[in-house]
């Protein structure tokens, strides 16, 4: 998809990847819509216009109505917006894991139900998801991030399959570790001991568009992460043994940031 005079709403353009999409976009020649809970502190910017959106709330159909009323010349939807918790299953409230389900991967579902068919009837339309890494390699401490990211990537490609004989494209975009305030800094200094890079978020924004202008259906990034997404795929036992060998370190770190 060509991005110069497109409008992109883009939900957790707030974000430490969002920022870079914004950032990225509007260099691009593109105009964007971001959406957050509390737009009000966002500086106003020639191109970028902001609007109030609670990702988790019962009524999202609803406040996508008006979205949509407000600004009927969207042209894609960058569905960048997360949520996740680093903490073992008995030590996630369940508020916690309600939100993970709601915003990762409810909203989603809600999003793509909403823009698709104004997509279709336009002749053209992106829906593009960023999942994780997470969202094909199971990983102890984030049992519900990677459920939910698990389901995005589940619900991306039913959909990319369901929407293939329309001018609909659905892009699923994986990255890895990147250093935003997502991570805590119990889990930036798990990744040290563990060894794994952490990508610049306006990295992570650059492969985004670059999924998007090549038309591309998925895009997994990092590397061996995506090596480790093949072998888990074909051959999970290998990847259980590593991270068993893991588990000590990961534990040292576990619930150290737990919400209360
Ligand atoms: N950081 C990583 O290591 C990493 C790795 C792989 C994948 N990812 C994925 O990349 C995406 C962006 O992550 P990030 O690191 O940029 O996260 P971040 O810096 O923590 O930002 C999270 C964004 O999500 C939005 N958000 C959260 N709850 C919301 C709600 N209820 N309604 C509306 N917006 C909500 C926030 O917006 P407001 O607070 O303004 O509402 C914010 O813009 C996420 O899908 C994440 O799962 C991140």
């Amino acid at each position: 998809m060509r991005l110069h005079d497109r409008t992109f709403l883009l939900l957790g353009g707030t974000g430490g990847i969002g920022k870079a999409l914004v950032e990225s976009l509007s260099h691009s020649g593109a105009r964007v819509v971001v959406a957050s809970r509390q737009p009000e502190g966002l500086i106003p910017v020639s191109g970028v216009s902001s609007v109030q959106l609670d990702l988790a709330a019962l009524d999202l159909e609803q406040q996508l109505e008006r979205l949509s009323d407000a600004y009927p010349d969207i042209d894609g939807v960058i569905h960048c917006a997360g949520q996740n918790v680093f903490a073992s299953l008995g030590n996630q409230p369940v508020s916690a894991i309600d939100d993970q389900l709601m915003v990762n991967l409810r909203s989603a579902m809600l999003v793509a139900r909403h823009f698709s068919p104004r997509f279709e009837k336009a002749g053209y339309g992106a829906l593009v998801f960023v999942g994780s890494t997470f969202g094909s390699i199971g990983f102890p401490g984030y049992t519900t991030y990677c459920a939910t990211k698990f389901g995005l990537r589940g619900f991306s490609e039913a959909l990319r399959r369901e929407l293939a004989d329309t001018p609909v494209q659905v892009i699923y975009v994986a990255p890895r570790a990147t250093a935003t305030a997502m991570n805590p800094e119990a889990v930036n200094e798990l990744n040290r001991a563990l060894g794994n890079t952490m990508d610049a978020p306006d990295a992570v924004a650059g492969q985004i568009l670059r999924a998007m202008e090549r038309d591309e259906r998925r895009r997994f990034l990092g590397w061996p992460e995506k090596l480790f997404v093949v072998i888990n795929g074909i051959l999970p036992r290998i990847v259980d043994k590593a991270m068993l060998k893991q588990l000590p370190v990961i534990r040292r770190f576990l619930n150290t940031g737990v919400l209360s």
